[in-house]
Order: C-alpha cells, then sequence, then structure tokens
C-alpha cells in the first residue's frame, strides 16, 4: 500500500499545493503574487487575498497534473506557521475543510522543517542524492538565516541564527536602496555577475559564536550610498554592478565564515542550503568551491525548490504521517517559530 500526502504552503506570497507518493513527487503547483511588485514588499492583506483567489484552482491543478482523485489521498499536510498570519489561516483553513470532507488525517508542518527537507523529495527520472544524517544546513530566507543540525527527518537543532535581520532583507533592502526593485536578491544576483566584488569594503558584524547579523551591513551600505552620491549625483548609476558584487560578497563571506565554523566545530561534512537566497549564484559557488577544499558533501537545491513550495511540505508532512503524527482540527496557525 503507498502513502499519498497533499501538501498545501500558504505561509506569505506564494500558493502551492503538490502530492507525493512514498516520498516520490507527483506534482508541485506554485502561484507567485505579483500584485506586491507596486509596494516593493509583501502586502498581509493583499496576500492573503490572494492565496483565497489562488488555493482551490492550485490544489486542483496538483491533483489533476497527479492522477490522483482527492478520494486517493492519505493525508494532507499544511504549513502551520511560521509566516503571515492571514496567509498561514487560508491554508490551514482549506486543509481542515478538505480533511473533514474527505475524513483523512491533516498534518501540521513547520514551513522552516519543509526547506530543511526540501532535498528529500524524490523525482522519476533523477538521481537520489540525499544528505545522511546528521547534516547541517544553511537556511536563509526573506525571514530567516540560521544553520541547522538535523540529526533525523523529525529532529533538528538550531545551532545559530540571525540576532536582528534576515539575510534575504538586507538584499531586499539593499535593493530597494538602489532602486532596483522587490524582490531584491534577484536583481542583485544578476548585476553582480557584472561586477567587481572587491571593489568596495562594507563593515562585517563581530557577533559570538554561530550567531548571524545583518543590520550592520545595511546600515553600512545606507551611509555609503548616501556619501558617495553627495559627492557625484551619478555614482549609483555608474557603479551599481560594482556595488551589487561588492555587497553581495559581504554578505556571502558573512554567512561562509560561520557556517565553516560550525563545520569545524562539529565535525559533520554533508552540508545542505535551503530557502530563498539559497538561489543566490555567489552563495552556491562559495559553498561548492569550500566543499572542494574542506572534503564536504554539498547538497544544492534545485531552483523550483529554494522558493516556497509545497512539495517540501508535502515530503515533511509524510515523515511526521509515517511517525503517526496526526493534527486536531482545533489547530491554529502560527506566526512565529517559538509559537510552534
Ligand atoms: O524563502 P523565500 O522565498 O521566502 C521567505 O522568506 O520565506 O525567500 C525570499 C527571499 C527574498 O529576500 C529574496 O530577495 C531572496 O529570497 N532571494 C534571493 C535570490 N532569489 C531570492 N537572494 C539572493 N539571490 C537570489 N538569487
Amino acid at each position: 500500500m503507498s502513502d499519498i500526502i497533499l501538501g498545501i504552503e500558504s505561509s506569505c506570497d506564494d500558493t502551492s499545493a503538490a502530492v507525493i507518493r512514498d516520498g516520490w513527487l507527483l506534482s508541485n503547483v506554485i502561484a507567485s503574487q505579483d500584485v506586491h511588485k507596486a509596494y516593493g514588499g509583501v502586502v498581509p492583506e493583499l496576500a492573503s487575498r490572494a492565496h483565497e483567489l489562488n488555493i482551490v484552482p492550485v490544489v486542483s491543478q496538483a491533483l489533476a497534473r497527479a492522477g490522483v482523485s482527492p478520494q486517493e489521498l492519505d493525508a494532507i499536510a499544511f504549513t502551520r506557521g511560521p509566516g503571515l498570519l492571514g496567509s498561514l489561516l487560508v491554508g490551514t483553513s482549506f486543509a481542515k475543510a478538505l480533511g473533514l470532507a474527505l475524513d483523512v488525517p491533516i498534518i501540521m508542518v513547520n514551513h522552516l522543517q519543509g526547506h530543511l527537507l526540501a532535498g528529500f523529495v524524490r523525482q522519476e527520472g533523477k538521481e537520489v542524492r540525499e544528505p545522511a544524517f546528521p547534516y547541517l544546513c544553511l537556511l536563509v530566507s526573506g525571514g530567516n538565516s540560521q544553520i541547522v543540525r538535523v540529526d533525523s527527518p523529525l529532529e533538528y537543532t538550531i545551532l545559530g541564527q540571525t540576532i536582528d535581520d534576515a539575510v534575504g532583507e538586507a538584499f531586499d533592502k539593499c535593493s530597494k536602496m538602489m532602486g532596483l526593485g522587490y524582490p531584491g536578491g534577484p536583481v542583485i544576483d544578476r548585476l553582480a555577475k557584472e561586477g567587481d566584488p572587491a571593489r568596495f569594503k562594507f563593515a562585517k558584524p563581530h557577533v559570538p559564536g554561530l550567531d548571524y547579523s545583518f543590520s550592520g551591513v545595511k546600515t553600512s551600505l545606507l551611509y555609503f550610498v548616501r556619501d558617495r552620491i553627495a559627492e557625484d549625483p551619478d555614482f549609483m548609476e555608474k557603479n551599481k554592478e560594482d556595488i551589487c558584487a561588492s555587497f553581495q560578497k559581504t554578505l556571502i563571506d558573512i554567512l561562509m565564515d560561520k557556517l565553516i565554523k560550525a563545520a569545524r566545530q562539529t565535525g559533520i561534512k554533508d552540508i545542505a542550503i535551503g530557502g530563498g537566497v539559497s538561489a543566490n549564484s555567489g552563495l552556491r559557488q562559495r559553498v561548492e568551491a569550500e566543499g572542494r577544499k574542506r572534503g564536504w558533501r554539498t547538497f544544492l537545491p534545485e531552483f523550483k525548490f529554494t522558493t516556497d513550495n509545497a512539495a517540501m511540505i508535502a515530503i515533511a508532512g509524510y515523515y511526521h504521517y509515517l511517525a503517526g503524527e496526526r493534527t486536531s482540527l482545533d489547530v491554529a496557525p502560527v506566526s512565529r517559530l517559538s509559537e510552534f
């Protein structure tokens, strides 16, 4: 007998549904929301309204593409948090209603655990290459920057995390400061490829242990840009590639210093990355280069699994399902990790 799990993800501005059978991906549908671009960031109320519009067609499409009828589902996994409360409410309520209608269990998933396990989604026709436990995962997104030791699919420990901004926020705020639009990460990544990463220097934080801080480097960029524009109003336009390359390098240096330290302290050599910022080409190259130098086995997610997606929620839900976990219908979504 096979286990078929529907995953639902609605924590921020992507509505996604995926179907997996025994850990193998049958479908993964994502509806992104362009409505936020005009505002330079995600507007929570608009996000939850867009989720309401998207959720039925997205789930229907995921089931149709998988060739699975609702009656064949064994469980419905959904993101309980962390994320935007209004957005989470849509996915959570939908999962409860569908679970009730079909009389199948619902399983709550921590969004971050989804990112940690994204590498375990198996795909037909693709090589199965998974990290061995325990492995380290650098989890980097618009809401998080963490180094996590993953001991088993359901057991993990956060070894270090940001004490202020997430690294994705630093990318996004830098882009906003430079008038390059939202989300900033992909634009900065693209421009950085044309620039000189050694041209400008930005302040790096001194934070003890394995924790991160990104607010100082952001302020350093703000003052740098303000002072240079005072001397030459066209400074930004003339140098945007070099600024992006130098700023991106600083962020990657900060991330890598602590990741290397964590690998050294734990002796762990299987190293994964995950979350939206793991799409960054500079970070991916650095992780691979450090891996070659230090004898790590590195695991970079496919691009479609770097941003929010329901395949990772379905796989995490699958492991909870196998462990016999079921979630009560009176569950409420939570916006913060600490409430989980
Ligand atoms: O994981 P994610 O889709 O959403 C959450 O924050 O949960 O991550 C979004 C973040 C944004 O800050 C975006 O700018 C960043 O990921 N991002 C990137 C790249 N693509 C997306 N940052 C750097 N380089 C990229 N190529």
